[in-house]
């Protein structure tokens, strides 16, 4: 495998830091200086190791403080280093007939990606919940608990039921053969969790390849019901939480978020104080993510740095169980949740059964699932802090990368999946495809179609009409049910001064149907802002379902004033879940830890990773007054938060 590989020279500090000590250390005579160099491979700056990157460069000028430019790009020390990278990479190069597999379990479907050493995209495959599993009764893959305020759940056997179909589809397609798979990783809707009952080890490790998965888990699980993300019924929880350690924002410092409803630490707590028999029942606790990779192995896997940073459990800097928050969470909860391991380690083999009755190749490594916004990350080779990433699947979520944890009383922090050193950030919102369905069902004949013609036929700025439109309890803003809609007076997009605005009960269908659209982006562009992401972003990669709609992401790059991109498939998260599967086994190979933008070869734009450009800004005076609309949006909000919101 070859890269594009670009060097550059450290400037030392001190010109002479890295001076040969077996040189004359007199500036003032002739010396050779050693000059670190960091090749640039697709935009990952690696240091090169002393024996093959540093040069030791004659420098001709006595006095020089820094080594002549010219000799840093010879022909000849290119020539070197260039050798030096593709020998590097030939040797850890990815079998060339090898196959790597990626799931998405997410909130309404199971899906399955698989890619070619090539990194292209050979079949994928999806299995719809309500629809193709109609006896868990389901809608949008969830249960709302109509007894408890905000309590979702989903069944946790519709899961494992799911990836027996699953399986048997990829099987039964042909375009799969799983004797040449050589990893398989996953992703998981982020925070779900899963109760093992006590002895379920015993029915992980000994699986009969002649049955069913779903036949073997029925009794396997101390609760039934998985809580979700998209649960709220936890803010009691999250106080107490927050309480013990010193506050939110000292919560969000140790864990990279304050206390959330649906994360998993609260949810945990939750179950110990209503339902203390399942706790006590429990042997392991699983995230969706783990979870699935368990089955893979057949035993307990671990949680991964990355999903593991959504439970308000670990210490974000350490990447261990904060011991202190584990105790103000539940008892005896160490053991409980078994060990952290980093998102690119391999969790093990395949396990016999999967052999046995699908013909998987038996050395299949088993590489750490994660949470589907870092999946997603990898899927979308997100590597520039000036980007931004959308996805708008069943939840809206923005996402980027940082190089630091910020704490913040909004967003969320996670360690970077693919990189071992920095972070994502990430905002989160509920109201998202379901709302956009709920208003497409209402005001456009149930069609994505007539909804496109609507929101067109209404003008951009929407003539002053804004909407915040909450069909479930919003995670940001932290508000409950329900739809509001303002028109704002005399508004020409100059200035705020003197508007004034007016809550109204109803807009028209094309005016509802872009208070909607231009709402969910102006607040996230507000949110984005204030959070410190990037503004405006360099460009933004766009993924999930209703990425799928270019109508919409014309909208986004109206109101954040920048070009929006998709990847070759609207799911990214088992896409990334591939690469991820491909990046670990070559870790693996390597025996540590490598970049993984080493494996997109000389060029991005021949793997299923390469960028699609889709929409534009076409009116740039129409970005600035979007950006005085995103400030008028957060004043109203701030002032419904107050009124309305969950303290
Ligand atoms: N053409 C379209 N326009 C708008 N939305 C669409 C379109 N096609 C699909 N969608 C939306 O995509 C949603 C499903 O997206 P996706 O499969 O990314 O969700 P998910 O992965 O289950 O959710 P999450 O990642 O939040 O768990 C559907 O709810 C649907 O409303
Ligand atoms: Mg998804």
């Amino acid at each position: 495998m070859s890269a594009s590989c670009v060097l550059e020279e450290q400037q030392p500090s001190n010109p002479y830091q890295y001076q040969n000590q077996n040189q004359n250390q007199n500036p003032t005579t002739p010396h050779e200086t050693r000059i670190i160099f960091f090749l640039h491979i697709n935009n990952t700056r690696i240091l090169l190791p002393k024996s093959t990157g540093t040069k030791i460069l004659k420098s001709s000028d006595l006095g020089q403080k820094e080594a002549d430019k010219s000799l840093l790009t010879s022909r000849k020390l290119r020539f070197s280093l260039g050798l030096f990278c593709t020998l590097s990479m030939d040797n850890l190069s990815l079998p060339e007939d090898a196959l790597f597999l990626g799931f998405d379990s997410s909130t309404q479907s199971l899906k399955a990606t698989v890619l070619d050493s090539k990194l292209n995209i050979v079949t994928s495959e999806i299995v719809k919940f309500d629809l193709e599993l109609p006896h868990y009764k389901t809608k949008d893959g969830v249960y709302r608990d109509p007894s408890i305020n905000g309590r979702i759940v989903s069944p946790t056997l519709m899961w494992v039921e799911a990836f027996d179909l699953i399986l048997h589809r990829l099987q039964d397609s042909k375009k799969l053969d799983f004797k040449k798979l050589t990893a398989v990783s996953g992703s998981g809707q982020q925070h779900g969790s899963v109760y093992w009952k006590k002895g379920s080890s015993t029915i992980l490790s000994s699986l009969d390849p002649k049955k069913p998965l779903v036949a073997q888990f029925g009794q396997a699980f101390s609760t039934k019901e998985s809580p979700i993300w998209m649960d709220s019924s936890t803010t009691e929880q999250c106080r107490a939480i927050e309480k013990v350690v010193g506050g939110a924002l000292k919560l969000s410092e140790l864990t990279g978020s304050r206390a959330y409803e649906r994360y998993t630490g609260p949810q945990i707590r939750r179950i110990f104080e209503k339902q203390p028999e399942v706790y006590n029942n429990t042997e392991r606790i699983s995230l969706v993510s783990s979870f699935f990779a368990s089955l893979l192995i057949g035993g307990y896997a671990c949680i991964d740095h990355t999903d593991g940073a959504g439970m308000n459990l670990m210490d974000i800097k350490e990447r261990v169980w904060s011991k202190q928050i584990l105790e103000a969470t539940a008892p005896g909860l160490e053991e409980k949740l078994g060990k952290l391991a980093p998102a690119h380690a391999v969790a093990g083999l395949i396990a016999p059964y999967f052999v046995e009755r699908f013909q998987f190749n038996k050395e299949c490594l088993v590489v750490q699932w994660s949470g589907d916004n870092p999946n997603s990350l990898a899927g979308l080779s997100l590597n520039t802090p000036g980007d931004l990433a959308i996805s708008l699947g069943t939840s809206d979520t923005v996402f980027g990368i940082t190089m630091d944890h910020k704490p913040s009383l909004e967003g969320h922090v996670f360690p970077n999946p693919v990189d071992t050193k920095g972070y994502m950030v990430m905002l989160c919102y509920k109201n998202g495809s379901l709302t956009r369905e709920d208003i497409r069902d209402r005001c456009a004949d149930k069609s994505w179609d007539v909804f496109n013609r609507f929101l067109k036929q209404a003008p951009p700025l929407n003539g002053g009409k804004m909407g915040f439109y909450y069909k479930d309890h919003e995670i940001l803003p932290p508000l409950p049910i329900g739809y509001h809609r303002y028109t704002l007076e005399n508004f020409k997009g100059n200035t705020l001064d003197g508007l004034v605005e007016h809550e109204v009960k109803e807009f028209d269908f094309p005016s509802e149907i872009r208070a909607l659209i231009e709402g969910q982006f102006l607040a996230m562009r507000g949110h984005a802002e204030r959070f410190g992401m990037p503004s405006p972003p360099k460009r933004i990669i766009a993924t999930g379902g209703a990425s799928a709609n270019h109508s919409i992401l014309s909208s986004m790059a109206s109101i954040f004033g920048c070009n929006v991109y998709t990847v070759q498939t609207s799911d990214s998260a088992s896409l990334g879940a591939a690469l991820r599967a491909a990046h670990g086994w070559l870790c693996k190979k390597k025996g540590s830890f490598m970049p993984i933008s080493c494996m997109y070869k000389d060029d991005l734009g021949k793997t299923a990773f390469g960028c699609k450009f889709v929409a534009t800004v076409e009116d740039s005076q129409l970005v600035a007054k979007y950006a005085l609309l995103v400030k008028k949006r957060m004043e109203i909000e701030n002032r419904l938060v107050q009124k309305l919101g969950r303290k």
